[in-house]
């Protein structure tokens, strides 16, 4: 089992100290506040706000998921190179269909850090 970060736990002492290693590896969840039941609604997962991330054959982002409270909604996976072997943002267009109102996080895992959880986003459905 992975060690899971999530990085609104971290003291700010520590956040400060280590911005570049949490913002490079942590999720956001990047969506509107209110979706339309049965309607297509369009999730952005972003990794990384000042920061990029390697992407290394031993250290690259393997894969990001779009959770709605326990229950996992999707995810996208990749192999080192997706982003040319050059340090980047990972970034995902998931398109999920709400049946009620949503309580939406994101993991992602790092294949050298671990798994990393975003904020919660909750999202109204009318
Ligand atoms: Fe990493």
């Amino acid at each position: 089992m992975p060690n899971v970060v999530n990085p609104v736990d971290v003291s700010a002492e520590e956040s400060e100290a280590k911005k570049d290693y949490y913002d490079r590896h942590t999720p956001h969840v990047n969506c509107e506040a209110n979706a339309k039941k049965g309607d297509k609604f369009k999730v952005k997962v972003t990794l990384g706000k000042d920061y990029p991330h390697p992407d290394d054959h031993d250290h690259f982002i393997q894969y990001v998921q779009l959770w709605n409270r326990q229950t996992l909604l999707a995810e996208a996976s990749f192999l080192s190179g997706t982003l040319g072997n050059t340090p980047g943002n990972v970034e995902v267009d998931f398109y999920i269909v709400p049946g009620g109102k949503m309580n939406l996080s994101a993991m992602s895992y790092c294949t050298k850090h671990g798994l990393w959880q975003s904020e919660n986003v909750e999202v109204l459905v009318d």
